[in-house]
């Protein structure tokens, strides 16, 4: 089995009920924070991270995510002759240097499901999972850092920040012990179980699992085994238990800031601070904001 990580599976099938009406005729994952959609930030940072595949798992009423990520004739041809070069590159760049590969989610049956969907184009091979609508902004991608620590261990490596007391009823929480690497006593876990949403009395730490992974093809074997857990949907969290019985898992308390933009408070934010961030609009959008009456 080859060691190194070359391809990121996007789940992108699920419902997003949480923005509806937004998301009836539309992906959640093509909302944009600024003017990029969402799982365009998410493709960038597995590029950052040294993955060129990708493979997104859609269902219906999400061709918008392929038609953006493929080659618009109609479009380049008229910013060519109009000589907008900025916008030709923009529109153009992504695809040019992204291997993308859809597969059909027929209908929402779980987060496991969908993983499962990737596992012919995954093949006999490490591989990341990266849900996009967990925005990361950090001076190394996290999917960088998850893949460095993988190649120490050979096993899978789970995102994990902390939580505020409280938080985390809404997460997979880990119980599970450090590990000393690369001189820090507190960043790599070795995990003894997981728990899905559990109630903050019972929560084994407040080590959240968020939305990228490096997991081993393993783990579509125990997807195939297990039966569909909470909201009668196959559960990662309920494969990756039982691959624990067999396997060593890692848990990554990664560097950086995480934002929930498939949440409506957390999209809000990751718009702010997104904004405020860029050369061309943060300047005036911060006079606005220090002149709204709050
Ligand atoms: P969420 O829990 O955010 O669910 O899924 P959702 O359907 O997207 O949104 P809400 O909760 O209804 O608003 C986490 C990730 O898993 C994918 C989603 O697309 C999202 O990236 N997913 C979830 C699937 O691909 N298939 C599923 O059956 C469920």
């Amino acid at each position: 089995m080859p060691d190194r990580v070359r391809k990121a599976v996007f789940p992108a099938a699920g419902l997003g009920t949480r923005f509806l009406p937004a998301t009836k005729a539309q992906p959640k994952e093509m909302l944009p924070i600024v003017d990029k959609p969402i799982i365009q930030y998410g493709v960038e940072e597995a590029l950052q991270s040294g993955i060129q595949n990708i493979i997104i798992v859609t269902g219906r009423g999400k061709s918008a995510i392929e038609d953006h990520f493929d080659v618009s004739f109609e479009l380049e041809n008229l910013l060519e002759t109009r000589g907008k070069k900025d916008l030709l590159a923009i529109v153009r760049g992504i695809s040019d240097m992204i291997n993308v590969s859809y597969v059909r989610q027929k209908e929402a049956l779980g987060l496991g499901h969908a993983v499962l969907r990737a596992m012919e184009l995954v093949g006999e091979e490490p591989f990341a999972v990266v849900l996009a609508d967990d925005l990361i902004v950090a001076e190394t991608p996290c999917l960088r850092q998850l893949l460095d620590v993988h190649s120490v261990f050979l096993a899978p490596v789970l995102a994990v920040i902390e939580m505020p007391p409280g938080a985390i009823s809404s997460y997979g929480a880990i119980d599970a012990e450090p590990v000393h690497h690369n001189g820090s006593p507190d960043r790599v876990y070795r995990i003894r179980d997981l728990v899905e949403k559990p109630k903050p009395s019972e929560a084994p730490s407040n080590l959240a699992i968020i939305g990228r992974y490096v997991l081993t093809p393993e783990i579509f074997d125990s997807l195939q085994t297990i039966d569909p857990g909470s909201g009668g949907e196959l559960q990662l969290t309920d494969g990756l238990r039982l691959l624990l019985r067999t396997r060593p898992i890692y848990a990554y308390r990664f560097e950086g800031t995480r934002y929930d933009a498939g949440d409506k408070l957390g999209f809000l934010k990751a718009t702010v601070e997104f904004a405020l961030r860029r050369h061309d609009l943060g300047g005036p959008f911060r006079e606005y904001l220090k002149g709204l009456k709050l």
